[in-house]
């Protein structure tokens, strides 16, 4: 039997594939349709401690074989509505581990969010993150290595259950260097990586105009395009993380061949966001079977057969 399982933290998934936060996964119907789904877990749209319309339209433009450009602006039901869902969801089926996403503006809104989860009764896993490139005036985290110390310095002072953080890509090795000697100092559970390729711009020649409003335009690029850099980041980090903290990959998978891939470079679970949006649930079904009949081709059993095995031309 081929088996696509997978574990994190001691907590064990039944499929290594999910959703990504931010597509499909906004409000209770959306998660109902991903907890009815073949997805391994979900994870909820960034919370906000309330509410959040986002950014203005449109904010969200598809690029044809190539993903999508968006400026969201972290639209959100606010940290309640998603705290509610997890926890009512944990009741339902004490031994699913989900993710529940948060995305505070300010390191304050971040430690207060975490306070509540900490005193709730939820005991999944928590993403932090640290990566949103479309808050007008709210750099990306991520890219501050000395605010992401500072961050997680605050966090573990009193935050004792599952956590991990959601990062932007890095593009030089030293930066990999220096994240992972930063992540490595604390109880993480896992990273994400990676975000969109945030600020791009993506030109309409027609209309000689950016195709998304928000920021003159900018947003960030996720689907087909990124996969080289996720692939680039899921490696980095994986060559250089302590082993107790998992990589969740994400980025540029639209077919069971690219998850392969992502596991093959370091990845315990992947995330699918743009193509999730554009296919739904169903997507859950293709990949198990297309990264199955890899899986069989190649005489793999299960994942931590090949997971961080790629090979290089020094081996
Ligand atoms: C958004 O809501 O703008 C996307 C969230 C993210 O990229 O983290």
């Amino acid at each position: 039997m081929t088996s696509l399982a997978t574990s994190i933290g001691g907590r064990t998934f039944d499929n290594c594939m999910m959703n990504a936060a931010g597509i499909r996964c906004q409000n209770k119907k959306d998660l109902d349709a991903l907890v009815a789904s073949r997805a391994g877990a979900y994870v909820t749209k960034s919370a906000t401690p309330q509410k959040r319309a986002g950014n203005p339209s449109p904010r969200m433009h598809t690029l044809p074989n190539k993903g999508s450009i968006n400026s969201m602006g972290l639209p959100n039901n606010g940290l309640d509505y998603y705290l509610d869902y997890v926890v009512d969801d944990q009741h339902k089926r004490p031994d699913a581990t989900n993710f529940l996403s948060v995305a505070g503006t300010s390191l304050e809104d971040n430690l207060a969010m975490l306070h509540q989860i900490q005193e709730s009764e939820y005991h999944g896993f928590v993403e932090l993150n640290l990566s949103c490139p479309n808050v007008p005036g709210k750099p990306q985290v991520g890219y501050d290595f000395d605010r992401v110390n500072e961050v997680l310095d605050e966090v573990f002072k009193f935050y004792t259950k599952p956590l991990g953080v959601k990062l932007p890509p890095y593009f030089d090795l030293v930066h990999f260097d220096q994240i992972a000697a930063i992540l490595n100092q604390y109880p993480l559970t896992f990273v994400n990586s990676i975000n969109s390729i945030g600020n791009a711009l993506v030109v309409d020649p027609q209309t000689e105009r950016v195709v998304i409003r928000p920021k003159g335009g900018f947003g960030g690029i996720g689907g087909a395009s990124v996969k080289p850099t996720a692939l680039a980041n899921v490696r980095g980090l994986a060559l250089r993380l302590k082993p107790e903290i998992a990589i969740v990959g994400t980025g540029g998978i639209t077919t069971g061949v690219d998850v392969f891939e992502h596991i093959l470079c370091g990845a315990s679970m992947v995330q699918i966001g743009t193509q999730f949006g554009y296919e739904g649930t169903a997507i859950f079904d293709r990949l198990a079977e297309e990264l199955k009949a890899i899986m069989n081709q190649k005489g793999y059993t299960n994942i931590t057969e090949f997971r961080g095995k790629l090979k290089t031309f020094d081996d």
